[in-house]
């Protein structure tokens, strides 16, 4: 937790909502939305008019597939089988079962681009993918796929929770036409923190959300029946803003934009490839694979090592080591690293402590048992 997110939270507990009530509106909630829209749009190359906070990423995901259906006429959408499953749901939910088309990684960790594009043709509306995958940390490219989508004819929409923040990203060089990511990955934005969505200005006047709620329609408080979505990207808000999570992320949003994204990124790379190094040496002996790219260019932030026992490992670590793991099936032990705050001690201890485990048989008597969050 950044520690300026607990003085903005106090600030707003006491001097505005404990204070002004609901006229907090009025003294700048309302415009929360687009003001930390604004400073998303400079890690990921947007204009400030292009990006708005608002929803959970799942649902932004819904609203822009559903546009990009409606405005496409055509009906095939392709992702592949590394896209994070509520995003798979979501399609599942809104797309024909004939007309989604799903690439599959050889080997679980990579999807090479031209596996992607040899899937694009005059019959696709749209192309979705995850940045950086959730699981492997694979990184497409943004510039090439999304321009052999619009060379088919078709637009892109890129899940960026897995790089923003942490990976720099030109959507505007891509010429890209549509994003989604979080802010409670590498932005610490927190628990439940709102997601944001971009959508190219050209595209947003001829663009319309699936959800037409009262803060998507052009004046909101003159509660006038037809809806008339409002101009620009406000248009994609649904519902009231929930501004004490979303005022959370400002805190690490400003620490991103002070520390900026080269040196981040370079600093998120060394930590990764000592990370591998550390794998080569200590893990990889106990029969621990490396689940991740080895190109630093084709890896996020994340690195993740597997093992048969995975998931008892993962709670090893937790319970009586303290690091912290993310278990994703099958057998993937996930090292989150945040350079805004981990050190290389850090990731020395992480696999040290992860040898000791699996060296000494420690997650023998784990029983992962049925926690919810893994
Ligand atoms: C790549 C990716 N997409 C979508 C989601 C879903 O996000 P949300 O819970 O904000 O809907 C996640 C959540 O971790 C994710 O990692």
């Amino acid at each position: 937790m950044p520690k300026d997110a607990r003085s903005r939270l106090t600030e707003l507990l006491e001097n505005e909502w404990g204070r002004l009530g609901v006229e907090g509106w009025n003294a700048g909630w309302i415009d929360l939305p687009s003001r930390l829209g604004a400073k998303i749009a400079s890690l990921i190359g947007a204009d400030p008019d292009e990006v708005i906070v608002c929803d959970s990423t799942t649902v932004d995901f819904f609203k822009l597939v559903s546009a990009a259906l409606r405005m496409s006429g055509r009906k095939v959408v392709v992702t592949d089988d590394a896209t994070f499953p509520s995003n798979g749901y979501v399609l599942q939910g809104c797309v024909e079962r004939s007309a989604l088309r799903v690439v599959t990684s050889a080997d679980g960790i990579s999807n090479p681009e031209s596996a992607v594009i040899d899937s694009l043709d005059e019959t696709v509306a749209l192309l979705t993918l995850n940045h950086a995958t959730f699981k492997s940390g694979w990184l497409y490219g943004i510039d090439i796929l999304t321009k052999a989508a619009h060379e088919r004819g078709a637009l892109v929409l890129w899940d960026l929770c897995h790089s923003v923040g942490v990976v720099p990203i030109d959507l505007k060089r891509a010429g890209a036409d549509l994003a989604v990511g979080c802010t409670y990955k590498y932005l610490n934005g927190g628990p439940g923190a709102p997601a944001f969505m971009y959508v190219r200005r050209d595209l947003q006047e001829r663009m319309t959300s699936p959800i037409q709620g009262w803060f998507g329609q052009a004046n909101a408080f003159s509660f006038e029946m037809p809806y008339a979505p409002a101009p620009g990207i406000r248009r994609f808000m649904a519902g009231t803003p929930p501004i004490l999570s979303m005022a959370a992320i400002e805190a690490g949003l400003d620490l991103t934009l002070e520390a900026g994204l080269t040196a981040i990124r370079s600093k998120s790379i060394a930590l990764t490839e000592f990370a591998i190094r550390l794998w080569e040496d200590r893990l990889a002996p106990l029969g621990i694979t490396l689940n991740s790219p080895r190109d630093p260019e084709k890896r996020g932030g994340h690195v993740s090592f597997g093992h048969p026992d995975a998931f008892a490992i993962d709670r090893a670590l937790i319970e009586h080591m303290r690091v912290v793991p993310d278990f994703r099936t099958p057998d993937n032990i996930r090292y989150g690293f945040g350079p805004l705050y981990n050190t290389f001690d850090d990731v020395y201890e992480g696999v040290e402590r992860m040898r000791r485990v699996v060296a000494e048989g420690t997650f023998g008597g784990i029983d992962p048992g049925d926690r919810k969050v893994t």
